[in-house]
């Protein structure tokens, strides 16, 4: 697996043409669930007989952390993140400086955001800034790289139809492809943040998805909302947001497909999750 850290080496290795490679995009820190996204890019690379593989990128962009702190505070694994990315079927790993990705004449222009960046009041709303930094990074390292197609993980659930939105808006010519969440046994969703949770405080997070599960008890969006705050309630787990949207806009639930989500704070540490959801049929036993 060869590792780049310049774009001079990248287009060395993808050629001139677009479209020679899967894109699986990362902030490094990677675990199990970057593993089976890095598989699915290569899968899908060896499918289409894509010359460049899959393409894993490391980079912790500075632009999508509403707090300096959490920034600096992210971790940053890259020996361990190599390893990983090789032993999952990545082909190479670009690792671009933030020169590379911000060049400082300001010659990149950022993209427009489309509405599910800005109006759910989910992420938008308790990470301010957030998605214009993922937006203005994702564009960038399409740009870089000129996959075919880009995997993201579902657990990112709402950046997921941003980056869809936002690349169909600017006519990026990108497929973009979402990968399952992977699960600890129990049921906790593999994140990078896991490693800063206690004992007490890893009990206490297994509530999130509990609470997506129970959700399928509920027979409306609204009892189904009451039922994941209860269940985080009995935790001692109090959500930013525990609700049923529409699975691609994220606005109020209609006919078309739906999903939980839940986003709550186990003592300092930040956790999303999500699933699909519809409501219990009357009288199915739960
Ligand atoms: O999901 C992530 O790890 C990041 O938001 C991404 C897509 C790599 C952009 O920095």
């Amino acid at each position: 697996m060869e590792v780049m850290r310049s774009i001079a080496d990248l287009h060395d290795r993808l050629g001139p043409r677009p479209g020679a490679c899967v894109l699986a995009p990362t902030m490094g820190a990677l675990h199990e669930g970057h593993a089976v996204l890095i598989a699915r890019g290569a899968a899908l690379a060896r499918e289409r007989r894509l010359a460049g593989g899959c393409v894993a990128t490391i980079f912790v962009n500075p632009t999508q952390f509403d707090d300096a702190a959490d920034f600096a505070r992210y971790p940053r694994t890259l020996t361990d993140d190599l390893q990983l990315a090789a032993r999952a079927g990545a082909s190479a790993v670009f690792v671009p400086g933030v020169a590379d990705v911000y060049p400082p004449d300001g010659s990149v222009v950022p993209p427009e955001l489309p509405p599910v960046a800005t109006r759910p009041g989910l992420e938008d709303a308790c990470r301010g800034g957030h998605f214009a930094g993922v937006c203005q990074v994702v564009k960038r390292l399409f740009e870089m790289t000129r996959p075919a197609s880009a995997v993201f993980g579902e657990k990112d659930w709402q950046q997921l139809q941003v980056v869809r939105a936002m690349a169909a808006m600017e006519r990026l010519g990108v497929e973009v492809v979402g990968v399952e969440t992977v699960r600890e046994p129990d049921g906790l969703a593999m994140s990078s943040r896991n490693r800063f949770l206690d004992g007490e405080g890893r009990g206490r997070a297994l509530s999130i998805s509990m609470a997506l599960c129970e959700a399928r008890r509920g027979r409306g969006a609204c009892e189904a909302e009451g039922i994941m705050r209860e269940v985080l309630g009995h935790a001692g787990v109090e959500p930013e947001y525990a609700v049923v949207r529409d699975a691609a806009t994220l606005g109020a639930p209609g006919s078309g497909p739906k999903r939980a989500l839940v986003a709550a704070r186990v003592g300092a540490v930040r956790l999303i999750d999500n699933a699909a959801w519809e409501p219990a049929a009357q009288g199915r036993p739960t």
